[in-house]
């Protein structure tokens, strides 16, 4: 449905918010009338109904609600997927580039039309709020089209070179590699499985998409959209399934030619040293991260609080680009924790597909026992400050809901290196900004970073210093957290990704590419 609504970003105010939440309790309500589905595999075009063991697909926000119920694929279904995609991909691997950015582009455009359903559909299944989840619908579209803009820009990634004689013409050109399996997470389950595999599928290849177990609805959403693009069947195909059977299977599959994944480090590290077996194969990754925000004394302290807050605790702190810590310099800290948790304390908990509310569940049970053995950690070793509590209650008794944490905490706590992915918030005071830095890049992560200083020469010297692949300076909207695609290349450094070039960014597609160097001998007639 096309709406007036304009575009929506995760920093946009200039929104008709009725209009807005009209269309938005439209969406709800046609996604509710579609609850209790059955979703098939779609191998090859083939929908492959798989009942046993089925993955019921239930809502965070209360678990009674069965969303859906998604086939449980096999080890088998693995194999047909791996040939039939490979099959596929040849066709689309050789189709002219235009044809392919046309299709895609095509997909991008869909995605717009359909961000009301999708994002109220991601509203309650991850449980993001409405404006989360409408930014998020509009940055998949945009992952799309900035990496067919790159493949335009880059004239299909086919370049002369240079000739040594004048009897060679030699070209350089970017072929795909194959088949790509493409693993998502459930946080940003359509941005980051459109950025993913957008970009593989752009690039020429097929992919086998497994969506994450808790969000294969929108992840079925992203898949129609590409068929309805017509991405052709086998060049995308849809596997959802259970971790221990198809988890490993898919990406250990000596057809897979090359795995795009976004989720733990753990898990990304078990695929990295478990993919090459018998030669080295492409593994694109972004794996987390321990944000770390740092305040010095010239900061603003508003925005640094409205900032910290936003990014530790939006979507319930499970992003990768969360601050799940903050250095604040002694001088400020006192100042800063008041506004900070005044900030928090305001923040409005609740069924997030409401319009009021900002703070939803977290995703799962385990992420709920994970809270709670965090929370237990930071009471026994520091200060909490806020939270730390699971909520209970009418509106919260079905659901996985936390309060938002903030603790104080000794510079050498687990609690400031280990990853949670929870709204759990660690804050270190510290005496200098060399010092600040220093425990920012001890950790093993480095994905986003976020400081607040009017100080220039601080802001060089951070800048130089820290090792962060997405860096922000006195970001108000959210100190680290709101990468959008052409304007914030989102790259995990050290633990946090495997290649050093990030998605939303420009050398981001060419890594699904093979170089081929043609080197063309013309001989001149003989007279
Ligand atoms: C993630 O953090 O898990 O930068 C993905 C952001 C969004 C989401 C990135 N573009 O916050």
């Amino acid at each position: 449905m096309t709406t007036a609504i304009g575009k929506i970003t995760y920093t946009t105010t200039n929104v008709d918010m009725e209009a807005f939440h009209r269309e938005f309790d439209r969406a709800l309500g046609t996604v509710r009338s579609q609850f209790g589905g059955f979703y098939p595999l779609v191998i090859g075009g083939d929908r492959i109904e798989v009942r046993k063991n089925a993955i019921v697909d239930t809502s965070p926000i209360d678990t009674r609600t069965v969303l859906a119920t998604f086939s449980a694929g096999t080890a088998e279904h693995v194999n047909q997927a791996v040939a039939s995609a490979k099959r596929a991909q040849v066709a689309w691997g050789r189709m002219p580039w235009r044809d392919r950015v046309v299709i895609m582009r095509r997909a991008a455009a869909l995605i717009r039309e359909r961000r009301f359903a999708l994002a109220a559909l991601m509203s309650i299944e991850v449980g993001k709020n409405r404006m989360e989840s409408i930014g998020h619908a509009e940055e998949g579209a945009d992952l799309i089209d900035y990496y067919a803009d790159q493949m335009e820009q880059a004239n299909g990634f086919v370049r002369p070179m240079h000739n040594l004689t004048p009897i060679e013409h030699n070209t350089d050109v970017q072929l795909p590699y194959g088949v790509f399996a493409c693993i998502a997470p459930f946080n940003f389950p359509l941005a980051l499985s459109a950025g993913m595999s957008g970009a593989a599928l752009l690039a020429g290849n097929a992919v086998i998409f497994k969506p994450a177990e808790d969000t294969c609805w929108t992840g079925y959403q992203l898949y129609e959209i590409y068929r309805d693009a017509g991405v052709p069947p086998g060049v995308i195909n849809f596997l959802t399934g259970h971790r221990e059977d198809i988890g490993d299977a898919l990406w250990q599959h000596p057809g897979v030619d090359g795995v795009v994944f976004t989720g733990s480090k753990q898990v990304g590290m078990r695929i990295f040293h478990g993919l090459s077996k018998d030669y080295v194969k492409p593994c694109l990754m972004e794996l987390g991260g321990k944000n770390a925000t740092i305040v010095m004394p010239s900061a603003d302290l508003d925005a640094a609080a409205e900032g910290a807050m936003k990014s530790a605790f939006g979507l319930q702190g499970q992003k990768c680009s969360a601050t799940s810590r903050v250095y604040v310099h002694r001088a400020v800290a006192g100042a800063f924790l008041e506004r900070l948790v005044a900030r928090a304390e305001q923040i409005v908990v609740g069924d997030p597909t409401e319009r009021q509310n900002w703070f939803g569940p977290v995703i799962n049970a385990r992420a709920l026992e994970r809270y709670l053995a965090v929370v237990t950690e930071a009471r026994a070793t520091g200060t909490v400050l806020l939270g730390g509590k699971r909520l209970t209650g009418p509106g919260f008794d079905h659901g996985y809901y936390v309060a938002p944490t903030i603790a104080t905490l000794p510079l050498t706590s687990r609690l400031f290196f280990d990853e949670f992915f929870l709204p759990f918030l660690a804050v270190g005071e510290v005496d200098s900004l060399e010092q600040a830095v220093a425990e920012a890049n001890a950790g093993e992560y480095g994905l986003t970073a976020g400081f607040f200083s009017k100080d220039p020469a601080e802001v060089e010297r951070f800048l130089a210093t820290i090792e962060a692949g997405v860096c922000y300076i006195n970001k108000r909207s959210g100190a680290t957290t709101g990468a959008w695609p052409g304007s914030q290349p989102f790259t995990g450094w050290k633990g946090s990704g495997s290649s050093g070039k990030g998605g939303c960014g420009p050398y981001y597609l060419q890594q699904f590419m093979r170089e081929q160097s043609r080197t063309v001998i013309v001989e001149p007639a003989s007279a």
